[in-house]
């Protein structure tokens, strides 16, 4: 399997640690650079915990770029319930050794996608906030976006509401933005990341792999594995942005649906909601997206155990 070039934009946040985790095990993966914003917490929290976890899962050298602090257009919303007051629940990290790169996030992926011969695919696993603000300021780099494959939004539920997924309710605007920019977008919402989800079971797996990998995901799992079982259906927690680096890995191991996908703004009830239509007989020359609905579970368990393993 030939490399995927990669850039992944992160608001770490607990599943994101796990996503970059699988991301930076994987010899299938070039992950060209890693950008920041705002979302889980605050940007000083998610830039600190990004950096951490970088430094630590032995990617030292992979660029960490710092982004947008707040949102387009709203405050930032930020949820320490579900991720902590470090972002990170109880797991430690030591402080890491690197720093953030010279240039802000939009101006590093700019100039990474630039200098790249091969186009690049986006993972934004957070609020869209650096991704809009690239399509923005930067149209001509659309050339270069092989696909986004990001985590967010969802076709019949969402998290933050009855519709809206997290993502999305932190920052509309700018999904709204990428949704409309013409790149080809798949779209990992909580249609199948509900579905990745993780139980006790499946946590004893992780932490006895004895790596610290598989130590630090047992560790962060704790509070965030008791706010899902205690507040969802789920027998287990969403592991959500692990689920898009999973896309890129194993395609195969998900179903996906075209559709025509729209960022609603406007509305009262439906801010930030996906609007996606699927119906046979839609206008099928709308279809902006890729829309991931069902995940083969037991694989992608394995998947993470396996990463967690590599760590040895
Ligand atoms: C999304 O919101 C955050 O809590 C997670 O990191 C994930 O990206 C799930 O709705
Ligand atoms: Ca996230």
């Amino acid at each position: 399997m030939k490399k995927i070039p990669v850039i992944m934009d992160v608001d770490t946040g607990i599943d994101d640690a796990v996503a970059l985790i699988l991301a930076m095990s994987s010899p299938h993966i070039d992950l060209k650079g890693v950008t920041v914003v705002a979302g889980n917490q605050i940007l000083d929290k998610t830039i600190y915990n990004t950096l951490s976890v970088v430094d630590y899962f032995g990617g030292g050298d992979i660029p960490v770029a710092k982004g947008a602090s707040k949102p387009l257009v709203k405050e930032l919303y930020y949820d320490a319930a579900t991720h902590g007051e470090s972002g990170l629940g109880t797991a430690q990290l030591p402080k890491p050794a690197i720093t953030a790169h010279r240039l802000d996030a939009v101006d590093f992926i700019k100039e990474t996608l630039e200098n790249s011969e091969e186009k690049v695919t986006l993972v934004p696993v957070g609020p869209l906030t650096n991704i809009a603000l690239l399509l923005m300021c930067y149209p001509h780099i659309k050339e270069k976006i092989d696909k986004i494959v990001m985590m967010g939004g969802g076709a019949f539920e969402g998290n933050m509401n009855a519709v809206c997924e997290f993502n999305m309710f932190v920052d509309p605007e700018a999904a709204q933005v990428v949704f409309d920019s013409g790149v080809d977008i798949v779209m990992c919402g909580l249609d199948i990341t509900m579905k990745s989800y993780t139980t006790m079971e499946d946590i004893l797996r992780i932490k006895a792999t004895g790596t610290k990998a598989g130590e630090f995901c047992a560790e962060a799992f704790g509070v965030y594995y008791d706010r899902y079982v205690n507040n969802s259906r789920l027998p287990g927690c969403a592991v959500h942005d692990a689920v898009a680096v999973t896309y890129l890995l194993h395609p195969e191991w998900i179903h996906t649906e075209r559709a025509n996908v729209k960022v609603d703004i406007d509305g009262t009830e439906t801010y930030g909601q996906t609007v996606c239509d699927m119906r046979p007989n839609r206008n099928r020359h709308l279809d902006n997206a890729t829309v991931c609905m069902d995940i083969d579970r037991e694989k992608f368990i394995d998947l993470l155990v396996a990463a967690c393993e590599s760590y040895k």
